[in-house]
């Protein structure tokens, strides 16, 4: 049986920021964070993510994949993967995943993932890679309903299965999945990772609008993430948009 070493906390600001912090002193590969709650609990685009307690589960695992830096778009996608596969085997749901990061069961996002990555200093070897994948699994609906501002948008995994579920099953089987994804990864095989991930792809064959950074909108047919996970968009006049950030949005679905 592999000891993991898990830090169980009952309130933090966020799981993210634990393990950059811990992941810099040191901490082992593997290293898991888990929090009833948070109070600042982020998201991709500087959003907040809602973390009340007993709905859902709040975690983050410290890798230290040998991969450069221009490859984190992979870990997340390898991550969202790797959850779709855990909840899939254990609860028989099928999720889609809106690029990058967004788990959506019925249209709706249940799950999101951050990754973040930092460096630690050594002393004999220099620097270490640090790379810490966040995730927020909503398990549970909050029990007045999501707030106003996320009812259309949100789910919780048991408004899609007839099971018991528990949290501590859903946290080993992600755990475990994502090391393992990520591991794939990191022995180059990037391209399996991709071909699995473009089958739960939400948007594909779907019209797609991107708010750039800059706030330019770009509206286009998803042509899926690149070899480097980098999501492509054609618009009608034929040119091709890598997103590198920024947001986007799901329209209709293109006829014929
Ligand atoms: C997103 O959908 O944009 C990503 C959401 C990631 C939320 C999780 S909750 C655990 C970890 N700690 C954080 O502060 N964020 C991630």
């Amino acid at each position: 049986m592999v000891t993991r070493n898990i830090i169980r906390l009952d309130v933090t600001d966020s799981t993210n920021s634990v393990a950059l912090e811990v992941g810099q002193q040191g901490a082992a590969p593997g290293t898991v964070i888990v929090a009833e709650t948070q109070t600042g609990g982020r998201g991709r685009l500087n959003r907040s993510w809602l973390s009340l307690p007993g709905m859902g589960l709040y975690f983050t695992i410290i890798l230290r994949p040998r991969l450069t830096p221009d490859q984190l778009p992979k870990v997340t996608l390898a991550a969202g993967l790797a959850v779709c596969k855990a909840v899939e085997t254990e609860y028989a749901v099928l999720p889609k995943i809106k690029w990058p990061n967004d788990l959506l069961l019925g249209g709706s996002k249940f799950a999101g993932i951050l990754s973040e990555t930092g460096s630690m200093q050594n002393g004999s070897t220099g620097q270490e890679p640090l790379v810490v994948v966040g995730v927020g699994l909503n398990l549970f609906p909050p029990a007045g309903g999501f707030p106003v501002e996320l009812k259309e948008r949100a789910t919780a995994l048991s408004l899609h299965v007839d099971r018991e579920i528990s949290a501590e099953t859903v946290l080993e089987t992600c755990v475990f999945a994502i090391e393992k994804e990520v591991q794939h990864l990191v022995m180059g095989d990037f391209q399996t990772i991709l071909q699995e991930w473009m089958q739960r792809d939400a948007s594909k064959d779907k019209i797609l609008t991107w708010v750039t950074p800059k706030g330019q909108k770009v509206t286009g047919v998803s042509l899926g993430p690149d070899v480097d996970g980098i999501l492509r968009i054609r618009d009608r006049a034929g040119t091709i948009h890598t997103v590198l950030s920024g947001d986007i949005n799901l329209a209709g679905k293109i006829s014929g």
